[in-house]
């Protein structure tokens, strides 16, 4: 808890299983998230097993469904309902991590700078299309919802991944942490992502913890 007493609140926007939701409910319950408290877990999905994980450490859960998803009118009252039920919480920070749908300024400009998102790839430092790794090797910066079979399906020799701050632009917006995952002969998606998600685990906490620090 920081001098002023005020915990850092954070919401989690989940579609599947979660593992990164636990690893900040994990590091919470630890005494390990600093000023930050984990305050709600909002899925688009009824069965992502992520609400389950927050119910299970006392933390608020919320489906809000998106029913006719290629209705643009419908999606952006989805929107509006899910930042409803968002702002209802009063988070200083929305981690999007493993949220499947794209989020439109519909959403966004409701909180405006506070929006994070795990991206399972390299993503590099402006927008354009290539990487260059720490070892000077230029990859495709790969963007969009199938990035780990993509890395393998180009036979890259590494892959990452990467924390950014949320623009309207997908998977794009200022890069606050990263971290390269090299590709091993015989990986499959399988492995790789969990390569990956190992990584992205310990790099979430830590990005939760500085911004609450800096917050503060
Ligand atoms: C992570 O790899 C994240 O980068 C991507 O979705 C995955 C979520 O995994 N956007 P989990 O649901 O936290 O296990």
């Amino acid at each position: 808890m920081s001098a002023s007493g005020q915990p850092y609140r954070v919401a989690v926007l989940v579609s599947g299983s979660g593992s990164n939701l636990q690893a900040l409910l994990d590091a919470q319950r630890a005494g390990d998230l600093d000023r930050a408290e984990i305050v709600l877990a909002v899925s688009d999905r009824a069965d992502a097993y992520g609400l389950q994980r927050a119910l299970q450490h006392r933390v608020a859960a919320a489906f809000v469904p998106l029913h006719h998803p290629r209705d643009p009118v419908a999606r952006a009252e989805w929107e509006r309902r899910l930042a409803d039920v968002t702002a209802a919480f009063t988070p200083d920070l929305i981690v999007l991590a493993g949220f499947m749908r794209v989020l439109s300024p519909v959403f966004l400009d409701r909180f405006p700078n506070r929006v994070i998102n795990q991206h399972p790839a390299l993503l590099p430092d402006d927008s354009s299309d290539t990487f260059v790794t720490s070892r000077g090797i230029v990859i495709p910066a790969l963007r969009g919802a199938h990035v780990v079979a993509d890395a393998l399906r180009l036979g890259l020799p590494i892959t990452g991944c990467t924390i950014h701050r949320v623009t309207p632009a997908v998977d794009d917006g200022p890069v606050l942490a990263r971290s390269e995952v090299p590709i091993f002969p015989g990986d499959t998606e399988e492995t790789l992502h969990e390569r990956i998600k190992q990584i992205e685990r310990r790099l979430i906490v830590e990005v939760v913890v500085h911004l609450a620090r800096l917050s503060a």
